[in-house]
């Protein structure tokens, strides 16, 4: 029997989902979507928001016509701890009953206020350290994403942090490089990941998204958010468009996000010496910019390529046509449904 799966993610600018049906190791894609996030706090205590979301999501997953109510579905990243810590080498066990007081200091909040996960990642003999990748989110907003499922009578069966469910689908498309920097920018929010051997090694979430760049555009050019928004999508940072004047109002953006890069693979080289980081993968809305691929591959010195997460994944070919243009998009949605049980 093949086992069904729909992954739902649900960004601050657009919610995504794809089903995705896995028959031992093949795995086909049934269908996939978006619908835009309405406008609404979704951590505001306010359950009629709670209601317009889960309207919006019913609405999609009607349009994607489910032969499945289980979902997994993903949190924003801004929310929720997600980091990889270096603790004292010690056992299981003795990690278990302790990585609450290892966590305590990378955690914000009470740690009876959050819902704790984590793995090794690796264990050093040499130095007696090992890493572990932490992730805490709120228990408050693990439960509201709960109501906003229910609300939508499917049934969650994961929760994961976003760029855990990407770097999957990274890893699921491109199965054979070693190394990969995976670089992930939706609307609010960027992170920053290394895969290393197809495992997670590092993390970073910075609070910076293609709003920032709507907005320093609007600001700039006295158009609105929405004007702005097209012209950065028409556009992008093509230096030869608008005489470069878009490119020029981006840069201080990119100027805080290269930088941010670069450390992340001097972290690479000195972490793993004799190994090569020779490919970076932008994932997220924001990957479709134009120029930005060329752009990154120019500053950071690393060759750079959208994903696609729908590579290695069997699907009809009319419906792949129609989703290419946005596969960028759908990375995290399409990792939540690889996700095995
Ligand atoms: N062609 C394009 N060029 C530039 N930016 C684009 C393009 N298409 C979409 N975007 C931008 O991508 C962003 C939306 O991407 P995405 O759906 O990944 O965000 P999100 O997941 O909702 O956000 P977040 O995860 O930060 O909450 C928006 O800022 C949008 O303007
Ligand atoms: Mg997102």
């Amino acid at each position: 029997m093949p086992k069904i799966l729909l992954g739902l993610d649900i960004g601050s600018h657009t919610i995504k989902a794809a089903q995705l049906s896995r028959n031992k190791n093949k795995v086909s894609l049934i269908s996939a979507g978006y619908i835009p996030t309405p406008k609404v706090e979704v951590d505001s205590t306010g359950r009629t928001d709670e209601q317009i979301m889960a309207n919006s999501i019913s609405q999609l997953t009607h349009d994607m016509k489910l032969s499945t109510n289980e979902v997994a579905i993903s949190l924003p990243s801004y929310k929720v701890v997600t980091q990889v810590i270096e603790t004292p080498l010690i056992s299981d066990k003795e990690l278990e009953s302790s990585i609450q007081w290892e966590a305590e200091e990378y955690i914000p909040l009470p740690l009876n206020k959050v819902k704790i996960d984590y793995s090794v990642i690796a264990k050093n003999e040499l130095n007696k350290k090992m890493k572990i990748l932490l992730v805490a989110a709120p228990i408050s907003l693990i439960e509201k994403y709960m109501r906003i499922i229910e609300l939508t009578n499917l049934t969650t069966i994961s929760i994961e942090t976003e760029i855990l469910a990407a770097v999957r689908s990274t890893i699921n498309s491109l199965p054979t490089l070693p190394n990969i920097i995976q670089l992930s920018i939706g609307a609010t929010n960027t992170e920053i990941a290394i895969i290393r051997q197809q495992q997670l090694v590092f993390v970073k979430i910075i609070p910076i998204g293609g709003n920032t760049l709507s907005r320093a555009i609007s600001e700039e050019l006295a158009f609105d958010f929405q004007q702005a928004e097209e012209y950065k999508k028409t556009y992008g940072i093509e230096e030869d468009k608008l005489e470069g004047k878009l490119a020029k109002i981006m840069n201080p953006f990119f100027n805080n996000l290269f930088p941010e890069i670069d450390k992340t693979i001097t972290y690479f080289k000195e972490e793993y010496p004799k190994e090569d980081l020779m490919t970076l993968v932008i994932s997220g809305g924001t990957a479709k910019m134009p120029g930005l691929m060329l752009g990154m591959t120019k500053n950071i010195g690393v060759n750079s390529q959208i994903s696609n997460p729908f590579i290695n994944i069997q699907s009809d070919q009319e419906v792949l046509t129609a989703l290419n243009q946005d596969a960028p998009i759908y990375t995290t949605a399409v990792g939540l449904a690889l996700k095995e049980f």
